[in-house]
């Protein structure tokens, strides 16, 4: 089977062997990927509609115990200046976010000690009373499975963890000797288990990933089968050992979220803060190779700068709360409309 053929049985079937993905990878070209973008928009409009979700993110501290090779906000990292929300300013970016329309906020942190589950509890319980209609995302990175079930049960709907990669061997590239692929993965299916909707997910042109990494990470997000995959491309950060490493291509990450929309049809799949970082239409682009999610930031403006996980991360304009008008006429530019609601994955 050709490229196309691949293309069209996945469109059909919503499956590829382990061979196929490689090949689907590899053997794609400007001609492969239009019709796989114009297959993942329909797939996507058929289910969803017009309607593209938002969802408020607050990134409440950028503390965190990890070392991560990639990420600007790693434990070594001497130069940032680091910063802890209060329970108070995080209410109150809550509520700019719910009279913007924002009726999910995720909260987003490195992984900072400082948030036992006894703080984060009482904060989600806040969020929780105040604003009983909204849903809680949480994405706050490995913890204990009795952890993640008080927070479930403190009202927390839903949890954000990218795996990062599917394999072993690539993960310990990327990571710390401490941090492994399967624990990662457990805490997944730990998350899954206790009833959060989950979301997944990959650095696109990560440092030595090569397709089969790739072909790895959609045999394991199908049998996942999480609510929602974030991908984007990786962007190297000055102040990390992965500092002048070329960065994923907005090529590449737009063929993968296309793929993903074919395979996993009801997923919801944001075009990231990282893909509009590297291309100034980047967030269209990815809306019209099949997402349907975008994640503007509720963050106070003067700390946005701090959250600085890769260079050039974008934090205005259309990424940001206060650019909803601009992001509104951006996704009306490209026939689509901001959703209000929830915006609850249909694949329950
Ligand atoms: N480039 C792109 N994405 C990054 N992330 C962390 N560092 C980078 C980087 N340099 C992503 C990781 C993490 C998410 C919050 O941000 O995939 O899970």
């Amino acid at each position: 089977m050709d490229t196309r053929e691949l293309i069209g049985k996945l469109h059909q079937t919503h499956a590829l062997t382990f061979e196929e993905w490689i090949r689907v990878i590899e053997g794609r070209s400007p001609d492969a990927a239009d019709e796989l973008f114009r297959l993942a928009r329909e797939t996507c409009l058929a289910h969803y509609g017009r309607g593209v979700y938002i969802r408020g993110l607050i990134e409440f501290t950028n503390y965190c115990r990890n070392d991560c090779y990639y990420c600007g906000i790693r434990k070594s990292n001497g130069k940032i200046r680091r910063y802890r929300l209060t329970e108070d300013v995080i209410l109150a970016c809550c509520r700019q976010g719910y009279e913007l329309g924002f009726r999910t906020f995720v909260l987003q942190g490195g992984e900072d000690a400082y948030f036992t589950d006894a703080r984060l509890t009482d904060l989600i319980r806040r969020i929780r009373r105040e604003f009983p209609d909204c849903a809680i995302t949480l994405s706050v990175g490995e913890r204990e499975r009795a952890s993640y079930q008080a927070l479930f049960d403190a009202g927390a709907d839903r949890y954000l963890l990218r795996h990062e990669t599917y394999d072993e061997s690539h993960y310990a590239r990327l990571h710390p000797a401490c941090l492994h692929a399967a624990h990662r993965q457990a805490c997944l299916r730990d998350l899954k288990d206790i009833g959060f909707q989950v979301g997944a997910g990959f650095m696109v042109g990560s440092p030595y990933q090569t397709a089969e990494h790739l072909a790895r990470d959609m045999l394991y997000l199908k049998e996942l089968d999480p609510h929602m995959i974030g991908i984007g491309p990786f962007i190297p950060h000055r102040d990390t050992p992965f500092a002048g490493k070329p960065a994923g291509t907005l090529e590449l990450t737009l063929y993968m979220l296309g793929l993903l929309r074919l395979m996993l049809p009801k997923v919801l799949l944001p075009a990231t803060t990282a893909l509009g970082s590297i291309c100034s239409d980047g967030r269209e682009q990815g809306i019209l190779a099949g997402a349907n999610v975008i994640m503007p930031n509720l963050s106070p403006p003067d700390r946005r700068g701090d959250y600085a996980l890769y260079e050039g991360k974008l934090s205005s304009g259309a990424e940001s709360a206060e650019g909803l008008a601009d992001l509104r006429r951006r996704m009306e530019g490209i026939g689509r409309r901001i959703a209000v609601g929830r915006g609850d994955s249909l694949n329950q």
